[in-house]
């Protein structure tokens, strides 16, 4: 049986007859010769056929098109001319699967290449960010393993808001309403840290954000945390220590993918080496001020373009606390210091890239919580469940959400958020 080796595989054994399997990137021929670029999931390769020893066989090469997969076995050899510096002379050659002819081809535009998402997975671009994620999802679980946290898992199906009830996505669930998709697993999540102390989940949350910017999707992955007797410097601590080991994990492995999307990595190596920021709003309100000339009011929420202002001063990401309460969750707690205040923090990513992490120590007060259900229109009753976490043994504890995709953004540097996710789910976009 024939052993197939990787291209990457193949090349870094340099010399000799090897066996390879993968997909045509690109072809070119004349009457007496064909190049073909192979390409796996590893690298590309060049393999040229000759004429002379295909004859029986050279009107099938001669017909074969970008995306057909082959089997080849030939002689590698180093060649400083062949895009990746390697070139197979081809001695066999099975087709393996024929390919039409490729819709995706140079030059198309963004609804084009979303229409065939299913197709333009296999280009570098989207090779190379695949990769990256995969990484970024292994790290973030082996971040938590090693620091003494179970994996839980929430109901996506919940009962209950969490985030605020206008960007909710209903379900009909047998005729019944007041079903929702998960924003978070927090308040699943906070009855169990009696049982486990210290928990996370890495799965997809959902929100009907009305929302067509490049930070947003209605379907994204959710990296969360929660965890007993904390307090809301560990919270701080754990995401700042968890985003050093993403960059570190991706900066480690995916240097030549980082390379192949034009992404200047050593702007992520401040994010390795350094403490992040810590600033409260209103310190963050009073920079803004002095050294972008913005005017933001007191107790109103960042904007986009503060937050960008803002980490545009930095090299790191940016922990921003104590932020007003009426711009925050209900289940924040308030800061003993100024009640006007909670035990809130955003992470906002430099280069532009703004909150990647929302997060906060958890009010333990039940009448507070009653109350500022109230507020924001929510019927204290719906949340028994949760409320009795703070009836049967209380703890100091928090947690926070991390957004993988907002992540992935940043670290791969793309424009949009759409290219750090498969199939990406908008507004606008549910297919294919
Ligand atoms: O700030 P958020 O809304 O916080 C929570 O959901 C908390 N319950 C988390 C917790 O404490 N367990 O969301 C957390 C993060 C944001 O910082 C952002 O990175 C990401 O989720 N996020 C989105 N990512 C992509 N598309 C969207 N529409 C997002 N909305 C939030
Ligand atoms: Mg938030």
């Amino acid at each position: 049986m024939t052993t197939y080796l990787s291209i990457q595989q193949a090349m870094t054994q340099g010399t000799g007859k090897v066996s390879l399997h993968g997909w045509v990137h690109r072809e070119r021929g004349s009457n007496k010769l064909k190049f073909i670029t192979l390409r796996d999931s590893t690298n590309l390769i060049q393999c040229v056929f000759e004429r002379t020893k295909f004859e029986s066989q050279w009107s099938d090469i001669d017909k074969i098109q970008v995306e057909a997969a082959l089997e080849i076995t030939g002689e590698i050899k180093e060649d400083k001319r062949a895009p990746t510096g390697f070139e197979l002379q081809a001695e066999s050659i099975t087709i393996i699967g024929k390919s039409d002819s490729f819709p995706i081809a140079k030059d198309q535009s963004i609804e084009f290449l979303a229409d065939n998402r299913h197709l333009w997975l296999r280009s570098r671009k989207m090779t190379a960010v695949l990769k990256i994620r995969s990484t970024v999802f292994g790290a973030i679980d082996e971040y938590f393993k090693t620091s003494g946290f179970y994996e839980y898992h929430s109901p996506i199906f919940q009962a209950v808001q969490c985030e605020g009830g206008s960007d909710l996505f209903s379900v009909d669930y047998f005729g019944k309403k007041e079903v929702f998709l998960a924003q978070s697993w927090q308040l699943y999540a906070e009855p169990a840290i009696f049982a486990l102390e210290k928990i996370y989940t890495i799965s997809p949350s959902f929100r009907a954000e009305k929302s067509k910017t490049s930070r947003h999707l209605t379907e994204y992955w959710h990296a969360e945390m929660e965890m007993a007797w904390s307090s809301f410097k560990d919270i701080q601590d754990h995401g700042e220590k968890l985003i050093k080991h993403i960059v570190k994990a991706v900066l480690d492995k995916h240097k030549p993918e980082l390379e192949i999307l034009g992404r200047d990595w050593k702007k992520l190596e401040p994010t390795i080496n350094k403490p992040f920021i810590r600033m409260t709003y209103t310190e963050a309100l009073k920079i803004l001020k002095e050294k972008c000339n913005m005017d933001v009011q007191w107790g109103k929420d960042l904007r986009t373009i503060e937050e960008e202002k803002l980490v545009s001063l930095y090299d790191v990401p940016i922990i921003c606390t104590h932020y007003p309460k009426k711009v925050k969750a209900f289940y924040m707690i308030e800061d003993p210091k100024d009640p006007t205040t909670v035990q809130g923090c955003d992470f906002l990513a430099p280069e532009g890239n703004g909150e990647i992490i929302g997060g906060s120590q958890r009010e333990h007060d039940i009448e507070k919580i009653k109350e500022r259900l109230i507020e924001q229109g929510e019927d204290p009753s719906q949340y028994e469940f949760y409320l009795d976490t703070r009836r049967y043994g209380s703890v100091p504890h928090g947690g926070f959400g991390l957004g993988v995709e907002r992540v992935i953004k940043w670290v791969c540097g793309l424009d949009s958020i759409k290219d750090a996710i498969a199939f990406p789910r908008t507004m606008e976009r549910y297919k294919p």
